[in-house]
């Protein structure tokens, strides 16, 4: 069992991450007494291959919800409400969230605002979540007018990882969530990032665990200290959105459709190699290893068919504006990144050439 800390003072926490140990839950909660009614939310799916071994240790009552980001909304919100209430939930009740980053999300506001805060405790079963979403406290949910429009920063009381789930994750749910592994070994560890050159065949598939528990856990490592230096995204926690800035304007553009989150970051990565290029930032070999990198784990690096126009347009769109000004974090060579909001138009439109765009 490995373990990592979210350094937060009286909101600190432990993420631990193992193997085989979701049936163990329930007595972690009882040692720490977290909650004396237990409600687990989660979608059929997950419940399916994961709740049984879940509730062999946690009495707890089970609250599904559609499966999906459709499921990330006011709606769902509230039935969730309703059934605490049914439920006779009081403040001593604890949320666990099983699923994905949508469940995770979800319930964790959920938990933020009930009764102005209860406990949860965060299980991930994806890649995504269990690298990134599940730590650092964001919750919230989908506005029809926007992504995570409507949430707050809410810190769970543990995140909870077993590995094992990787095994039934779809593969391109995969790779969504080894973009977000490479982008942590861009900003902060060139030796991970090599860590991760020399296993590309054991990354296609999960069957060696002991290589997903080292990446979950050091990708565990890199955000909780970067959550644990800037809670709020004040500042310095900005860094997280390497190739973020690039892969929303290709989302919109393409209207969500085309390319998945981790795809569009993917594109996003090499964009900003090849911006921190042309400023000198990084050299050709460096862009190329995280070019190729991408490509062999089966992701895309290139756009095909998009408009200049269109995708800078979408650029200055970005809720990263301010005061006129486009943040893009870039790295310097691998394992550091730099914010930088003085890249001039001309550098913005030819990385936008070289990444494809017309
Ligand atoms: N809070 C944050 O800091 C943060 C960070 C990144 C992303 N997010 C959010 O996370 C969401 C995306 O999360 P996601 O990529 O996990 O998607 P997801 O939650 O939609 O899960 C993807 C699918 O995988 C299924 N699934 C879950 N675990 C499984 C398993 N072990 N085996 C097989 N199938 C499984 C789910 O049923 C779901 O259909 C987005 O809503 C995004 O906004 C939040
Ligand atoms: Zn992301």
């Amino acid at each position: 069992m490995s373990k990592v800390k979210v350094a937060l003072k009286a909101r600190s926490y432990e993420v631990l991450v193992s193997r085989g140990i979701l049936y163990r839950l329930g007595q972690m909660i009882e040692r720490y007494k977290w909650g004396s009614q237990i409600f687990v939310v989660t979608d059929p799916l997950v419940n399916r291959l994961y709740g049984r071994l879940l509730r062999s240790s946690l009495p707890c009552q089970m609250l599904l919800v559609k499966r999906g980001e459709a499921a990330k909304n006011l709606k769902t919100l509230s039935i969730l409400y309703d059934d605490l209430v049914k439920g006779s939930a009081h403040r001593d009740a604890l949320v666990v969230a099983l699923g994905g980053g949508v469940i995770g999300d979800l319930a964790g506001f959920l938990a933020a605002t009930y009764m102005r805060g209860i406990n949860f405790v965060q299980v991930p079963t994806t890649l995504l979540a269990q690298v990134d979403a599940a730590i650092g406290g964001k919750t919230g949910i989908n506005h029809p007018q926007g992504k995570n429009l409507i949430g707050a920063f809410y810190q769970p009381k543990l995140v909870y990882i077993d590995v094992e789930t990787l095994a039934s994750l779809p593969k391109r749910e995969l790779r969504t969530g080894l973009v977000e592994v490479v982008k942590y070994g861009l900003i902060d560890n060139a030796s991970f990032f090599n860590f991760l050159e020399r296993n590309i065949s054991s990354l296609k598939s999960v069957k060696d665990l002991d290589i997903w528990e080292k990446i979950v856990f050091e990708s565990a490592k890199i955000k909780a200290r970067i959550v644990s230096k800037d809670e709020r995204e004040a500042a310095y926690r900005m860094v997280l959105n390497l190739g973020h800035t690039f892969a929303h304007a290709i989302e919109a553009v393409t209207h969500y459709v085309t390319y998945n989150h981790g795809e569009a970051v993917a594109i996003g990565l090499v964009a900003a190699s090849k911006m921190s290029q042309l400023l000198g930032l990084m050299d050709a070999a460096e862009v190329n290893r995280v070019s190729k990198l991408l490509t062999s784990l089966g992701l895309p690096t290139l756009v095909r068919g998009l408009s200049l126009a269109q995708v800078a347009k979408a650029l200055q769109l970005d809720k990263k504006v301010r005061d006129q000004r486009l943040n893009f974090v870039l790295p310097q060579g691998l394992g550091r990144v730099i914010v930088r909001d003085d890249v001039p138009t001309e550098i913005v439109q030819q990385t936008l050439k070289e990444i494809g765009c017309q």
